[in-house]
Parts: C-alpha cells; sequence; structure tokens
C-alpha cells in the first residue's frame, strides 16, 4: 500500500451520469489485486480531508483506472477535473476476491450499477471463464457489457424499467440459472446492499458459496477510525470487523445482516 500524489491521464463520460477516471500509478497497478479499492483525495475540493473510496477497475502496466458515478460534492468535483490535473492516492486497499482456479467452480459474477467497476479484473484475471449478470435501473447503469464480452464471459443484462436486457432484477436471471443450471458454482457479488442481501439468501437457499464486496461509508480507509465496521460472524460468536481492511470482500456466510445497520 503506497500513498502518492497521482496525475490524471484521461477522465472521460462513460454514459450518462459515469466517468472513467486512468490515473498514472505504476507502484499501485503493479500490487493491485481484483476487488481492492483505492482512497482518493480529491484536491480541488475545498474540504478535501475526506477520501472517497473506489474500486480499483484496471490496472496495466503504469496505470490505474477507476469507474464511478457523479453522486455527490466529490464526486462532481472529481467530474470537472482534466489530464494533467492531480489526486492524491492511497492503495491498493483492503482484502479484495478469490481469483477461481482453474478446473475449479464456474464463476458467476453479479454486478449491480457502479459495482461492475469492482468485477472487470477478477473477470480479466480468471483463468476460468463463466456467466456475468449486470443489473441497473435502466440502460444507461448497464456498464462494460461488450468488455466483459470480449474477455470471453457469458453476460447476462437486467434493467427494472425494460430498457435494456430483460425487465426486472438482476436476481431473477441468477435464480434462473442456478434452478436449470449444474455443476459446482461460486458468486462474486458487488452492488448495493439490497443486492447483496438478496443474493446471500440466494446462496444459502442453494447452498452456493458467495464472496460479497460491502458498500459502506467509509472515513480512513485503513483501519483507524471503526466508521466502517460490520458485524461478522465468529467462532465464539460474532464481532465488529473492518469493511477497509479485513473487507470490503467477505463471505457472504459470515456477514450478520441481522446486526447490521
Ligand atoms: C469499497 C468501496 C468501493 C467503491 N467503489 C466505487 C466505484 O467503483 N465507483 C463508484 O462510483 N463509487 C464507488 N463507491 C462509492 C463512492 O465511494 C461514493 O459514491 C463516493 O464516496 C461519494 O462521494 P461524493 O463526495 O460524491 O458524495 P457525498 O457528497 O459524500 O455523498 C453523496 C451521496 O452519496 C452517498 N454515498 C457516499 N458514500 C457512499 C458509499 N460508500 N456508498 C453508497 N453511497 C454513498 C451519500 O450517502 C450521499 O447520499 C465505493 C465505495 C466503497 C466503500
Ligand atoms: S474507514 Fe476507518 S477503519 Fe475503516
Amino acid at each position: 500500500m503506497v500513498e502518492q500524489t497521482v496525475q490524471i491521464i484521461s477522465n472521460e463520460r462513460d454514459t450518462d451520469a459515469y466517468f472513467r477516471l486512468v490515473l498514472r500509478a505504476p507502484e499501485i497497478a503493479r500490487a493491485t489485486q481484483p476487488g481492492q479499492f483505492l482512497h482518493l483525495r480529491i484536491l480541488p475540493m475545498r474540504d478535501a480531508l475526506l477520501r472517497r473510496p473506489f474500486s480499483i477497475f484496471q490496472a496495466n502496466g503504469e496505470t490505474v483506472s477507476v469507474l464511478y458515478k457523479t453522486v455527490g460534492k466529490g464526486t462532481d468535483i472529481l467530474a470537472r477535473m482534466r489530464a494533467g490535473e492531480e489526486l492524491s492516492a492511497i492503495g491498493p486497499l483492503g482484502h479484495g476476491f478469490t481469483v477461481p482456479a482453474r478446473g475449479g467452480e464456474t464463476p458467476l459474477l453479479v454486478a449491480g450499477g457502479y459495482g461492475t467497476a469492482a468485477m472487470y479484473l477478477l473477470a480479466e484475471r480468471s483463468p476460468q471463464k463463466g456467466i456475468v449478470f449486470i443489473g441497473g435501473r435502466r440502460r444507461v447503469d448497464i456498464l462494460c457489457e461488450a468488455e466483459f464480452r470480449k474477455l470471453g464471459w457469458d453476460v447476462r443484462v437486467t434493467t427494472e424499467d425494460g430498457s435494456y436486457g430483460e425487465k426486472g432484477m438482476v436476481t431473477q436471471l441468477l435464480l434462473a440459472e442456478l434452478k436449470q443450471g449444474s455443476g459446482k458454482r461460486k458468486l462474486f457479488v458487488c452492488g448495493p446492499t439490497a443486492m447483496l442481501k438478496a443474493v446471500t439468501r440466494i446462496a444459502d437457499e442453494f447452498k452456493v458459496p458467495a464472496e460479497i464486496s460491502m458498500d459502506e461509508h467509509m472515513c480512513c480507509g485503513v483501519g483507524v477510525c471503526l466508521a466502517c465496521v460490520i458485524p461478522v460472524k465468529t467462532a465464539s460468536g460474532w464481532e465488529y470487523q473492518r469493511t477497509c481492511t479485513e473487507g470490503p470482500v467477505f463471505d457472504s456466510r459470515e456477514v450478520l445482516w441481522e446486526v447490521a445497520k
């Protein structure tokens, strides 16, 4: 993990409110594992003290990139930054996904909205191809479909308003696959908390292991402030664990949703 000032190589709109930010950060790129994140200080913000966490979308040689949605003050200012400007980055942070082994369980990736960003590197590094289920409210929320197909994955899409792919929730397609498919499968999930809960219930019902990436508000990002804790089952009961260091990826069977905020 390193903290460094990094230069923006490009920061372009993807669809609607989504942007792709490419940063020159060779040390971070070399060390990145799928599911890890960057903690970015957006230097032009007046109260830039609080960093913002973003999944590492791609890591290639000299560069790392982030796929982000503008939702508030920080991301709005970030979206106006241009090539050549600088950010402060800490990364790669957190405990990421387990990369599937060749010949092992078939990976089923389930992604919602900007959660798709956490999935690309996993799909790229997995020697075992599987299915990517991508869900969003509208067509513009469906990200990276062509890129997953280019990697050789089977991609299935749902939108809540029916504007693209099948109408409904991404869990419908997952359920259909689990009901009719066969063989050993493993789920990898990143998206809104409601989706993580729904997929956890499905994983329990079908007795399929699942790794889920938790989306908790963070402050320090490095295990000090405890702003990001979630309740996790242990051999002797349960304890709070930090999403930024023990997570963001957890085994779905270990997250104690009943106690979670
Ligand atoms: C491990 C991790 C990985 C993430 N990866 C990505 C990513 O790849 N792409 C991406 O677009 N976003 C990602 N996020 C969410 C991103 O950090 C927030 O959207 C961002 O911090 C908002 O900053 P802001 O200043 O624009 O919004 P603020 O002005 O701080 O808040 C605006 C709105 O966004 C909500 N918000 C703030 N933080 C979060 C959060 N963590 N989750 C959900 N809602 C939030 C606030 O409650 C508020 O409603 C990730 C979050 C975590 C914890
Ligand atoms: S964000 Fe500070 S401990 Fe996790």
